[in-house]
């Protein structure tokens, strides 16, 4: 089967790593059965965004870059859609595997899709039911046109059964996202970014934030910015800023107001994978809008609080370490103090988040049913 792998964001590197390792292991047993191409759209660029993933994750180097780089969604997905239609036209796959919920995700598999090119769509069925969130156009176009989807939770399953996906297109089985947490975790235990952050182990907060819904207004940043600075009086925060953030900041005129004089609050770039997985694993709390680090902060039963009103992944709220608090200043600081004074949420990790997530996927595949 000649299957061709696409990513492109910093969140799509994690996810296919363990798919990537799940086949090859499989081509040792089974004689080459796929024949792989890992295609790297370039949605995101910058070494921190993307080169230092394929060396956390021992990733091998891509085989095609589509170079395709920033732009509004149209323009993105478009060039996308355009350069990676060419890859289709010469490489004429059986299969396309697609990751998660970014501008590429939809992209790719809209482009297969038309060349009557099975996809798979992997962490499918996700829903937060906000429509402004470009995400969730991605997740419920994706879903609609893929052949195969793969959901991370039963809530995933019910979500697709509701719009009217036939049942056998759907399979359960977990989060790839934690196969790449579980499988990396020792080697994050390695990283020395503590000691070169001068952090001790459970004395700061690891905060990022990205969503247009936050960053992109000045009012909603400030409200924001106010609660960390609250916070910051307490324990330190550590803010490993995405770049549309940064850029943000600057434009919003905001960086002199991060309480960075206090020595409390430590604004820097956006870090490698192992690194940041040791800071999580190691932060009293973290405070973030990114949806993977829900589900991270869920398997790690590292208290979570999440700047935004809804999730698309209610299970690491059921049964996670997640609390949702919006932009809400007084909210922020409110669940900010619980935890501080020693009254955190736990959680338990929910069912298939066990690392196997990419071998289940690659069964089904191999069985090809659909093809
Ligand atoms: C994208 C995804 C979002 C995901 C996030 C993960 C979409 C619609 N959004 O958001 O779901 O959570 O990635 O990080 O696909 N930029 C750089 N260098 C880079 C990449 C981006 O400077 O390497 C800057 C550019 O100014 C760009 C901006 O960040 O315009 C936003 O990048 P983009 O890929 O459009 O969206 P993200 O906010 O990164
Ligand atoms: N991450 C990282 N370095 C950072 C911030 C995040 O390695 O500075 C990892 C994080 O551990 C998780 C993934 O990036 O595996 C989440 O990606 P992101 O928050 O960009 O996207 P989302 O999950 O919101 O789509």
């Amino acid at each position: 089967m000649k299957a061709i792998l696409a990513a492109g964001a910093r969140p799509n590197f994690m996810k296919v790593a363990p798919l990537l390792r799940a086949m090859h292991k499989f081509n040792e047993e089974r004689d080459k059965f796929f024949e792989l191409i890992l295609v790297h759209t370039g949605q995101h660029y910058d070494y921190e965004m993307s080169q230092v993933f394929f060396q956390d994750l021992e990733l091998p180097e891509p085989d095609i870059y589509l170079g395709v780089g920033s732009g509004t969604h149209a323009e993105q997905t478009g060039k996308v859609m355009i350069e990676f239609e060419k890859v289709l036209f010469r490489e004429k796959p059986d299969l396309v595997l697609v990751v998660g919920d970014v501008n590429s995700t939809l992209a790719a598999a809209l482009a297969a899709v038309k060349l009557c090119i099975p996809v798979a769509h992997v962490e499918a069925g996700l829903r937060s039911y906000d429509r402004t969130m470009p995400e969730e156009i991605n997740r419920l176009l994706t879903d609609a046109i893929s052949d195969y989807l793969f959901t991370p939770s039963l809530d995933a399953d019910e979500n697709l059964k509701k719009e009217g996906i036939p049942k056998d297109k759907i399979f359960l089985v977990g989060d790839v996202m934690v196969d790449s947490l579980l499988y990396n975790k020792a080697k994050a235990a390695q990283s020395e970014i503590l000691p070169q952050l001068n952090l001790a182990e459970g004395g700061y907060v690891l905060l990022t934030l990205h969503r247009p819904s936050n960053v992109d207004n000045r009012e909603t940043l400030l409200r924001i910015i106010k609660a960390l600075t609250e916070i910051s009086h307490r324990i330190p925060i550590v803010f490993p800023a995405h770049p549309r953030t940064q850029k943000k900041l600057k434009e919003f005129d905001l960086l002199n107001h991060l309480p960075i004089s206090n020595h409390q609050f430590l604004l820097i770039e956006p870090l490698g994978y192992l690194d940041f997985l040791n800071l999580e694993m190691n932060a009293k709390f973290v405070m973030t809008d990114s949806g993977g680090i829900q589900e991270e902060t869920t398997v790690l039963n590292i208290p979570c609080l999440t700047l935004r009103n809804t999730t698309e992944r209610p299970i690491t709220i059921a049964q996670g370490s997640n609390v949702l608090v919006w932009n809400n200043t007084q909210k922020i600081i409110e669940e900010a103090f619980k935890i501080l004074d020693g009254n955190a949420k736990k959680g338990t990790c929910p069912e298939l988040w066990d690392g196997r997530a990419a071998e289940r996927i690659v069964k089904v595949l191999a069985k090809g049913e659909r093809i």
